[in-house]
């Protein structure tokens, strides 16, 4: 990527900083339809779900978890849609969610008869409230429950040869688990599951609830990396939830930390303060010169399709995708993003400042970015005659025009758009 670069690590007179990077994208999993639907006021419907589905494929995912199909009806007639109607592209492969209890291990195999590749996720909590409050087991009880699901899910799997199985194990609430726990419960399915460099398994780590900094989390996922004992045949995924509001930055770290994989959702969208947002961690990583593996050309069509699917509006300000986030409101703001598109050599790398991508590779125009209001100095109101009517001002009637504007805005306390300036222009210059 000739656009974009990482930015670089820190340099000394005598040396650099050995800083890390992320120098290639994980493997994505979306979990919108499953972590992300479950927390909806009114869960998608089926041809909501649908619609999400077909976007994810079209955005680039590979690994889509598409269900619980033993929580509900219509996640399980879901799944059965995608699989009945073909609706699975080849190179996709679905994923279903199960908690590590007999009936729902059998109900969740069921839902998936005839699929190509699937992977079987199964899920206990771990941690030490989770046993004490919640299920009232100790460390072996909490064993117990993953193993006999681990022996269920591989028998089950046995019995569905026709189906290419991929097995996850999830040690629910992870991060707030002790690691020697969370290393042998998951050393103990992985026993049953025997999987190998070339039909690995995946172990995803959950902040369920995210409950330190970022860098405890990637420390922990780190540790995990370093001590399980077939390392080559897991795959590490992580799941971080946003309840600090620092997902993004936990997963990222998470990755430098070893990480091979990260579940969350579009837009954060997710269990209380959502899942790590994927789309935010494409992004960075893009501007970093680094393709994520995921289209995100067409973001305002991927946003409303959203939108739509989950009944919840996108932050104005939301990274990257926000209504605002490509408005400069400020005059020295305006100047200077101006200079930058000038002086944008189409070949070398982004360097308009105050913008940290070129919002064309959004499909955003730039018809948005430079607004004029109170704070707007001439540079921004230069920049939109020019831009919007192809009036290019000499300096001096820049100033005397901006005066002109700034006394309407003074006057009404409104922001103009281009065609109000015009207007005031029209009125100053061109009426007798
Ligand atoms: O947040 C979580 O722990 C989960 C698991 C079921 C993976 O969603
Ligand atoms: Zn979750």
């Amino acid at each position: 990527n000739t656009k974009y670069q990482a930015f670089p690590p820190i340099q000394l007179a005598d040396r650099s900083w050995p800083g890390k990077t992320i120098t290639r994208p994980p493997i994505w999993m979306s979990t919108d339809l499953r972590d992300g639907n479950q927390a909806l006021f009114e869960p998608m419907s089926a041809a909501r779900k649908l619609s999400m589905f077909e976007m994810l494929c079209e955005i680039g995912f590979k690994e889509i978890e598409v269900a619980f199909p033993s929580a509900s009806q219509t996640d399980f007639d879901f799944v059965r849609k995608l699989v009945e109607e073909n609706r699975i592209p080849q190179d996709v492969t679905v994923e279903v969610l199960t908690q590590a209890r007999d009936h729902l291990i059998r109900r969740s195999f069921e839902s998936l008869k005839g699929a190509r590749r699937a992977i079987m996720h199964v899920y206990n909590a771990t941690a030490p409230n989770f046993r004490r409050v919640v299920f009232n087991v100790d460390r072996a009880g909490c064993i117990k429950i993953a193993t006999e699901a681990a022996k269920l899910v591989r028998e089950c799997a046995e019995a569905q040869p026709e189906t290419e199985w991929v097995f996850q194990y999830s040690p629910e609430t992870f991060s707030s688990t002790e690691l020697d726990f969370a290393l042998e419960i998951s050393e103990r399915v992985f026993e049953i599951w025997q999987p190998t460099k070339e039909r690995p398994a995946i172990l995803n780590l959950p902040a369920t609830v995210e409950a330190a900094t970022p860098n405890v989390y990637a420390d922990q996922v780190e540790w995990m990396c370093r001590n399980l004992s077939n390392r080559e045949a897991i795959i590490v995924s992580v799941h971080p939830h946003n309840d600090r509001g620092t997902a993004v930055a936990a997963a990222e770290l998470a990755v430098m930390a070893g990480a091979d994989r990260v579940e969350g959702c579009l837009f954060g969208n997710g269990e209380r303060t959502g899942n790590v947002d994927l789309v935010t961690l494409a992004l960075n990583l893009y501007s970093q010169g680094i393709d994520p593996q995921l289209d995100f050309s067409r973001i305002n069509h991927i946003a409303r399709t959203a939108e739509e699917c989950t009944q919840l509006p996108i932050h104005p300000r939301h990274p990257y995708v926000g209504d605002l986030v490509f408005t400069a409101f400020s005059g020295s703001h305006q100047d200077a993003i101006k200079k930058g598109f000038a002086a944008q050599d189409p070949n070398a790398l982004w360097e308009v400042p105050y913008l940290p991508v070129d919002p064309a590779d959004l499909g955003r125009t730039y018809d948005s970015i430079i607004r004029v209001n109170s704070q707007s100095g001439k540079g921004g109101i230069a920049y939109l005659m020019e831009s919007a009517y192809g009036l290019v001002m000499p300096r001096r009637m820049q100033v005397e025009f901006s005066a002109e504007v700034q006394q309407v805005m003074d006057d009404t306390g409104e922001e103009q758009s281009a065609q109000d300036i015009w207007a005031i222009f029209e009125r100053a210059y061109l009426s007798d």
